[in-house]
């Protein structure tokens, strides 16, 4: 198995051996009530050259249409590319692993013609430095496919979100549950169309609201 790629410097992100080890059989039930068929939705509409940020342990890569023709997929926490670069390996794909962070992308402007984000852009530090990278290497026509927990639009879970988003992001590697993220893609200058609203099913309340959808950069 390769080693996977880093990028000039190797990239800092929170997170440890134990979230890496964990972090499969954290997802399992919620995999398995809905959250693996509304990832193969989502990346049904991945085309061309893609790029996914935030891979973790790969729990999209089985979920690749056939006819993309360049899959790439960064992580900056070395625990989680390590899985990921296994998982890669023992599924035979001829996916590319490369240790990044989104907000430095080490790839040529307008190089993908989609990017991939599942539940990424709560814990990148910066998420606008991300998006301007995600605008930047996207091509012409491009597409980000989005699937993110976002803040609640119901009031009460809201304020709950707000007021536990301190000990959730200790706990969950710097984790945001209250982040308005369509709004945040919106502000940063993307074209958003949500095709879904519905619940992480089998998660804790704080991050079951989900969104999921395509944007793009306007101009
Ligand atoms: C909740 S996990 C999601 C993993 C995977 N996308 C999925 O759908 O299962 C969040 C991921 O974002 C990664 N991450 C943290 N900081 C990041 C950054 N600055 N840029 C890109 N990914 C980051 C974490 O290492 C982790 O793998």
């Amino acid at each position: 198995m390769n080693a996977p790629a880093a990028s000039a410097e190797a990239p800092e992100a929170r997170g440890s051996w134990f979230t890496a080890l964990v972090y499969d059989p954290m997802l399992w039930l919620g995999e398995r009530a809905g959250m693996a068929e509304r990832r193969a939705r989502l990346l049904a509409g991945a085309r061309g050259a893609v790029l996914e940020i935030g891979a973790g342990t790969g729990l999209n890569l089985e979920r690749y249409p056939a006819g993309v023709e360049r899959l790439v997929l960064t992580e900056p926490e070395e625990h989680m590319a390590k899985r990921l670069a296994r998982r890669v390996a023992a599924a035979g794909s001829e996916a590319e692993v490369v240790r990044a962070s989104a907000d430095a992308l080490p790839f040529d402007d307008q190089s993908f013609d989609t990017v991939v984000s599942t539940m990424v852009l709560c814990t990148v530090p910066d998420p606008q430095a991300a998006l301007g990278e995600i605008s930047r290497v996207l091509r012409p026509g491009g597409r980000l496919l989005f699937c993110e927990h976002v803040r609640s639009e119901g009031e009460r879970l809201a304020r709950w979100q707000d007021r536990l988003h301190g000990p959730w992001a200790a706990f969950a590697d710097g984790c945001r549950c209250n982040q308005p993220t369509p709004e945040l893609l919106s502000d940063a200058g993307f074209a958003v169309e949500v095709s879904e609203r519905d619940a992480w099913r089998r998660m804790p309340p704080l991050v079951r609201p989900l969104v999921a959808g395509h944007a793009q950069p306007h101009g």
